[in-house]
């Protein structure tokens, strides 16, 4: 296959820092900066990506082009695909897997259930699969959610909480996906960490995000809804700069046990960890809004309106005591400055579409 040849005769992956990962999902948001952070301070990585078109394929693609600048080269393929799977892990000795791969995005849910069901619980499985079988086993950091918490109350979240009541179908994927990781743990000794992002943002973001087509809107000078809560709160996110969240996948996996597998000789099971990686500071989404108004320098055309029963929770709130004493995770950007650089990474990727909507903009003030 054209990948075997690559990462046979390029230098990726090339272990470093003694580390080799396979990033899933490495043309995503999360994963294509994840990788490239990895890269700089000299591990091994290697991407497995099917690149598909939840949202507009063409800026996976941008994302790759930018990897591939850094050596860093992406196999095109499925999660479910097992056999290419174990001819991954026959080439190269991953010590680490990241595995970001899923169907994101929690209305969408609603729409395509299916796709979650593939992508966040069996495609999960036919990887822990691969991964339970290679000698030794890769330690692997995957992604969960803070969709986990579901219709909690209590505030902020711990990892203890109770994640019985999730609200939507990527909720329950994600929380499906926890508990498959304790059965592999458990039974295979697999060394497992999930990470329970919130709310991620930031440049080469997700299409599909309010904060992305809301910039986007307001440029074009379309109207946006903003939900308020069914007793009329206003719905709040723990919104999470996307450097912030590579510090601690970066962290997560230096702290990951090697797995002993069932067969090692460490004494005692592989660990299961599972961690809030999260900003600690929930913002209303109209709060998310002014700042962006700000930023474009133009209004907003605003709808309040009932948050619909589409699968989203009223709030989240991160508390990350965990991930900071165990690998000394601290967010340290804050809304207005992270949807600064979101921002200006827009403006430049979109050059010509927002020199566009400024243009309009001119015409709707002078008129
Ligand atoms: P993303 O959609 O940008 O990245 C996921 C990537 O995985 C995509 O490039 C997609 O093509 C790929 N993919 C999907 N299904 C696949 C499959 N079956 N086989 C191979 N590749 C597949 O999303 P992201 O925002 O980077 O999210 C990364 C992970 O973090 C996901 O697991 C997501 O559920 C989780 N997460 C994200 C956020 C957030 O706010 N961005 C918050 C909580 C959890
Ligand atoms: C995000 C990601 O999309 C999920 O993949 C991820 O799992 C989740 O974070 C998480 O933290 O676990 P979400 O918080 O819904 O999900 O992110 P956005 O789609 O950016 O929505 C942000 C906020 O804007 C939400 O409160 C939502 O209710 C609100 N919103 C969304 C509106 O007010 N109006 C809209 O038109 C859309």
């Amino acid at each position: 296959a054209a990948w075997e040849k690559q990462v046979r005769h390029s230098s990726t992956p090339r272990r470093v820092n003694g580390f080799s990962v396979l990033v899933t999902g490495a043309a995503g948001f999360i994963g294509s900066h994840c990788s490239l952070a990895l890269k700089k301070r000299g591990d091994g990585v290697l991407g497995l990506d099917n690149f598909n078109d939840y949202y507009d394929p063409s800026l996976k693609r941008a994302r790759q082009n930018l990897l591939s600048k850094r050596q860093i080269f992406i196999v095109e393929g499925d999660l479910n695909d097992g056999p290419l799977l174990t001819k991954l892990f026959d080439v190269v000795p991953f010590t680490h897997v990241l595995h970001l791969a899923a169907q994101a995005g929690v209305r969408y849910a609603m729409q395509n259930p299916q796709s979650y069901v593939k992508s966040n619980i069996a495609g999960f499985v036919n990887l822990l699969e691969v991964a339970k079988a290679v000698n030794p086993q890769p330690a692997i950091v995957w992604a969960s959610s803070s969709s986990v918490y579901g219709l909690n109350t209590e505030n902020p979240f711990s990892e203890h909480d109770r994640t019985d009541r999730p609200a939507s179908l990527y909720a329950a994927t994600k929380k499906a996906g926890e508990e498959i990781a304790h059965t592999y743990n458990h039974i295979y000794g697999l060394s497992l960490t999930g990470l329970r992002f919130f709310t991620v943002y930031g440049p080469w973001g997700r299409p599909d995000m309010a904060y992305f087509f809301f910039t986007k809107d307001i440029l074009q000078g379309k109207p946006i809804d903003i939900y308020r809560t069914q007793d009329q709160k206003a719905v709040a996110r723990d919104f999470t700069y996307i450097d912030d969240v590579v510090k601690g996948c970066l962290g997560a996996l230096d702290t990951a046990e090697k797995s002993t597998g069932s067969g090692g000789k460490k004494k005692g099971p592989a660990q299961l960890r599972v961690y809030n990686l999260g900003n600690t500071s929930p913002v209303p989404v109209g709060r998310l809004v002014s700042i962006l108004e700000g930023l474009l320098n133009t209004k907003a055309k605003k709808h309040v309106i009932t948050l619909p029963r589409n699968g989203d929770v009223p709030y989240t709130h991160a508390n990350v005591t965990l991930a900071y004493k165990d690998f000394g995770y601290k967010p340290t950007t804050d809304l207005a400055a992270g949807l600064r650089k979101f921002v200006k990474w827009y403006v430049s990727y979109f050059g010509i579409e927002s020199k566009r909507s400024k243009e309009t903009q001119h015409f709707d003030e002078s008129s």
